[in-house]
């Protein structure tokens, strides 16, 4: 029996760099290493926090799904969904808010970082950690490939699942994050994390002019020294043994090396956004990949719902 692997992007938006090195790289590497059962998520239902506008967020989800596709992902060897065809996620998510307290919620960074800026909350940012518990516990997942910001999640759905398991009985397999080190936190242009609400992002299908744009917004510090903010970007596109040459060679010269960074950026990207823009030609093949993928998953969740639901009595 393979493995289960589960992950999901909210469709808030276009994808950046921070979320293919950080997470959809590695979709792309494990579901061609054939070890595992992968599922691949549009967290729609998670996304309705951020994007409550019915044609932008029909927009992103099928923008979301083409970026799937022309990352690499397949249908013949992955389950592609969105979460709001499985109606098993927000039904189990129901059944964890009753076993979970507040005072543990409030613990959570997101909602933490809410309240901080003062910002009002929904009861869905506050319980979005106990809907991505559901996604990921629904379907025996061993491993979740995310980025470290995503890591806390991953701890909740941990403690939910042996939460459950407590009360009800053995139920749920306690699910690992996969996280790589040295993408875990891809930068953003200003240094920070790359997020959509910071706007440091670079596009991951940018088109050119779009890219330059972007690495010459990218802040350097007045000194001679290494530009870390372009240094820390460069490396995720070429190897760095190759980087420490070019960056010796040019210190100090901060035009000319973001030059050769647009440059390696616009090599990766031409390929993909190639392969997107054709994709995008036969948006039906697409939306029919997300109706297949749905069924699929919401056949896979069945029996397991079916099993909770007699742990808990109401079946
Ligand atoms: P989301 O949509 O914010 O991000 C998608 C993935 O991209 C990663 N990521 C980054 N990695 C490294 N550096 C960055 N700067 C960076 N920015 C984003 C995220 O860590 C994530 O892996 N809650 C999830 C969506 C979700 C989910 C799930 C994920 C819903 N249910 C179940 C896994 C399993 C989210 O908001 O990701």
């Amino acid at each position: 029996m393979k493995k289960i692997l589960l992950s999901g992007i909210q469709p808030t938006g276009r994808a950046h760099i921070g979320n293919y090195f950080g997470a959809m790289k590695q979709f792309v590497e494990l579901q061609n290493s054939l070890k595992y059962q992968c599922y691949f998520m549009i967290a729609d239902y998670h996304g309705l926090n951020f994007v409550q506008n019915a044609e932008e967020m029909k927009d992103n989800i099928s923008n979301l799904a083409l970026d799937y596709v022309a990352i690499g992902l397949d249908s013949e060897k992955s389950v592609i969904f969105k979460q709001s065809d499985v109606p098993a996620h927000t039904e189990l998510a129901w059944i964890f808010d009753t076993i979970t307290t507040m005072p543990y919620l409030t613990r959570a960074h997101a909602f933490k970082d809410a309240e901080l800026k003062n910002k009002e909350i929904s009861v869905g940012t506050f319980n979005y950690p106990m809907l991505m518990a559901a996604d990921i516990l629904l379907y025996n997942t061993d491993i979740v490939p995310v980025g470290q910001d995503q890591k806390q999640h991953i701890e909740i759905a941990r403690d939910t699942a042996e939460k459950f398991n407590r009360i009800f009985g053995e139920t749920f397999k306690i699910p690992e994050a996969l996280i790589i080190k040295n993408v875990a936190v891809v930068p953003g242009t200003d240094g920070r994390k790359m997020s959509k609400s910071y706007g440091n992002t670079i596009p991951l299908f940018a088109e050119d002019q779009e890219i330059e744009k972007c690495v010459m917004s990218i802040v350097t510090d007045s000194g001679s020294g290494l530009p870390e903010n372009v240094y820390n970007i460069h490396k995720l596109f070429r190897p760095e043994a190759e980087l420490i040459k070019i960056y010796a060679d040019k210190a100090g010269k901060y035009k000319a090396l973001k030059d050769i960074l647009i440059e390696d950026i616009k090599t990766f990207i031409s390929p993909i956004r190639e392969r997107r823009n054709q994709l995008e030609k036969n948006k039906d093949s697409i939306s029919e990949i997300l109706k297949k993928g749905g069924e699929k998953a919401k056949s896979k969740t069945e029996t397991k719902l079916l099993e909770i639901k007699k742990k808990i009595g109401v079946y």
